[in-house]
């Protein structure tokens, strides 16, 4: 309800204002939502902000701005409570009037943002010749849907893949296969990526083993920086195999994404380097190049170095990432730049922000987040693992979140002795599946670890996807039932709300906005979630509460209204939070 906020903030600077003169202009008026909703929806707390500075009682200054504020078209009359709260309830022909404003508008009334920012946002970013792990999976969930809020809200975003595919392991792995499979160094497809994972494996235990081995991956990795043809080819060619496989995974979870690796930033880190000496960052630290960093000491409370280039000349992370900064400050002109990935990160970010920071590479206009998220766990609450004990592949962690639900869904359609077409069964068991899966981690408060359970995530009950789909499928069918069509309502439909579950249904279909709001700053998805998750169980209240199809005329139609509208706001919802939906279930 942010247009509502506003808009009762102005109302309530008046009042203040002509209650106690122009030295008030500007005073927050401490608005926020009341904890219970029998009190009000809105409660201003200024009034004992106010006491000291104007010498007055709490209450006798609430009482004050009571009298002075002209809020009649919007709320009841104010009340006061405790100390010396003055409470708002939202008049229901207020909320009827936001309803009806609603309907007729693609964007539920939510206007898109003031002030546009261009916005990186740095996600999923799995590296080359390696499976992508579960990590990667977060990454890329959260990341999507936080980037589909910007959008949303009308930001320019630069949805960026930081892709690891440059640095040692090339040489490892070139050196290796040189050896043992020289074909898949010259011809696409040789090896599938299953085999270059393995292969990488080998390749790294050769490299701790054999100096004969890691002297000749040293020279492929400097054969590599310095462009020789067929080290190049060799590159590009794993490069290709595992970028096909990642995509099969992006098109499964309908994730776009714009690859911009670490070799793109390769041409960049000489200069870096430069500048940071330039700047009198740099030391020179055993033949290494690093920053000593401010607040990171080691255990001996000595200030801890980031080495930003290697005692034989190589870079690393941190270099490319600092290279990176710069790129999206000066180039893509990024106004805020966001990174996701686990929390084992944080110093990685703390440390490479800092440093740029102090090279004045990012304006104080400028804002860069990392937005770290913790582990998924197995049922047992340790790392995920296969029943083998190897690493979970993505592929067929989707694979069976699809297989389980298509079972769910027979074993209901049987129950119910429904006959379904094929295709009707492969739809929805492909979209719950996933949409289970991304729901299941963006509705966890990302910070925190979370256990994967296939079980939990697909259950029609609780916070889940299949729950939010069902409620929306709900809506759908009672459209079906009653012949009704939805587009057809018209725009100038009037809502009446009269029952207690229809405006707290009401009331809280208009705070959308608001929770966008907050999830644009904090970058907590899991706010939307919850959102959502009420939003479906206050339309279930609602619809257990107030008959719809058998209501008189004028309060079926405001219903269905009502329905139709809880409906889309699921709808754009979940659609922000990179779940699809689905008419049927
Ligand atoms: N490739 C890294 C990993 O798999 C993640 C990269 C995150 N982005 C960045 N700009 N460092 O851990």
């Amino acid at each position: 309800m942010n247009a509502t906020i506003a808009e009762l903030k102005n109302r309530l600077e008046a009042a203040l204002v002509s209650a106690f003169g122009t030295d008030l202009a500007g005073t927050d008026p401490m608005l926020v939502p009341t904890s219970n909703p029998k009190f009000g929806d809105y409660q201003a707390n200024v009034a004992m902000s106010l006491a000291k500075r104007l010498g007055k009682a709490p209450r006798a200054i609430a009482e004050e701005i009571s009298q002075k504020l002209e809020i009649d078209d919007i709320c009841e009359k104010p009340s006061i409570a405790g100390p010396g709260f003055i409470n708002l309830m939202l008049k229901p022909a207020y909320l009827q009037a936001q309803l009806a404003a609603m309907e007729g508008d693609s964007r539920l009334g939510i206007p898109l943002v003031k002030d546009p920012k261009k916005v990186v946002v740095d996600f999923s970013s799995p590296n080359i010749a390696k499976e992508m792990h579960v990590g990667h999976l977060r990454s890329t969930i959260i990341g999507d849907s936080l980037a589909r809020i910007l959008e949303f809200q009308g930001h320019d975003v630069l949805r960026l893949n930081h892709v690891g595919d440059w640095g040692t392991q090339f040489g490892m792995l070139i050196t290796y296969l040189r050896e043992v499979a020289p074909e898949a160094l010259t011809t696409a497809d040789a090896l599938d990526l299953g085999d270059l994972v393995a292969f990488y494996k080998k390749a790294k235990q050769r490299f701790d083993e054999d100096p004969e081995f890691q002297e000749r991956s040293r020279q492929e990795v400097v054969r590599l920086q310095s462009g020789a043809e067929d080290t190049l080819r060799a590159w590009r060619l794993l490069c290709e195999q595992s970028r096909r496989e990642f995509q099969i995974i992006y098109d499964l979870l309908d994730i776009c994404i714009t690859e911009r690796g670490e070799s793109f930033y390769n041409p960049l880190l000489a200069q870096v380097v430069e500048d940071l000496e330039r700047s009198g960052l740099l030391v020179e630290d055993q033949g290494a190049k690093c920053v000593f960093l401010e607040g990171f000491t080691n255990r001996e409370g000595n200030p801890l170095p980031l080495i930003i280039q290697k005692s034989d000349g190589g870079y690393n992370y941190a270099t490319t990432d600092l290279a990176a900064i710069r790129y999206r400050v000066q180039q893509d002109h990024g106004d805020r730049l966001i990174y996701i990935t686990d929390s084992g990160q944080a110093n990685h970010f703390a440390q490479v922000f800092q440093v740029a920071r102090r090279a004045g590479w990012i304006p104080d206009t400028v804002e860069v987040v990392h937005v770290p998220f913790g582990l998924v766990q197995g049922e047992d609450g340790k790392k995920l693992k296969t029943r083998s004990g190897d690493t979970v592949r993505l592929r067929d962690l989707l694979d069976e979140a699809v297989e389980r639900s298509r079972a769910d869904l027979e074993a209901r359609l049987k129950a119910e002795d429904r006959q379904e077409t094929e295709d009707f069964i492969n739809e929805v068991a492909q979209v719950v599946g996933i949409d289970a899966v991304k729901y299941a981690d963006l509705s966890q408060n990302r910070t925190s670890n979370y256990i994967f359970s296939y079980d939990k995530m697909l259950s029609l009950q609780g916070n889940t996807a299949p729950y939010m789909l069902y409620a929306y499928v709900r809506v759908q069918g009672i459209s079906r039932k009653g012949q009704i069509d939805f587009e057809q309502l018209g725009s100038d439909i009037k809502i009446v709300l009269q029952e207690e579950t229809e405006l707290a249904l009401a009331k809280h279909l208009l705070q959308l906005d608001e929770i966008l709001t907050e999830v644009s700053l904090d970058l907590m998805p899991n706010r939307l979630c919850q959102y959502l998750f009420e939003l479906s169980q206050k339309f279930n209240q609602f619809y257990d509460r107030c008959p719809v199809l058998q209501a008189e005329e004028s309060i079926k139609v405001s219903r269905l209204a009502l329905c139709d509208l809880a409906a889309k706001t699921l709808k754009l919802g979940l659609s922000l939070l990179g779940i699809r939906i689905l008419e049927r279930m």
